[in-house]
Order: C-alpha cells, then structure tokens, then sequence
C-alpha cells in the first residue's frame, strides 16, 4: 500500500453538526479533511464516522493517526 499524502502536519479543528460523514485517507482530496473522490483508482478509502450531537472535532490532517479519523498526535512523529 502506498503512503497517504500530508495535506498538513496537524489536526484540522471543525466545528460539526450531527450527522454522517467521510475522513479522506488519501490526502487528495480538495475538501480537506472530507473526501472528495479523489481516490479513486488508489489504494484509499474514506473512512465514515459519525456524530450524534454538533460538536467540535480534531480531525487528523497528516493522514497518519492510528485510529483515524480523529487526531491522536501521530503528526509529532512524522
Ligand atoms: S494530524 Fe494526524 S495524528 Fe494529528
């Protein structure tokens, strides 16, 4: 499998209302963090979670957090 691209070395915070969305694993995407279908034809998913209440979130930017899609500070060791 190849590495994801790093859109950036640190978490993008959002402010999200409840409801369904789509974590881009590649590091294509033009709609960072979500996915937009670029990645197609690779070897990357996006990665559904979901929120049952609006709140705000530490989604992962550097596509290398262990239990995507959310930070864990894997972006301090890359
Ligand atoms: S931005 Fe990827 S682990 Fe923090």
């Amino acid at each position: 499998m190849s590495d994801p691209e790093i859109p950036q070395k640190a978490p993008y915070i959002a402010k999200l209302d409840a409801g369904d969305y789509y974590w881009c694993s590649c590091g294509k995407s033009s709609k960072q963090p979500f996915c937009d279908g670029s990645h197609q034809g690779l070897d990357f998913s996006p990665i559904k979670f979901s929120l049952e209440k609006n709140q705000v979130v530490s989604l992962c930017g550097c596509k290398h957090a262990k239990k995507p899609p959310f930070c864990d500070g894997s972006h301090n060791q890359i």
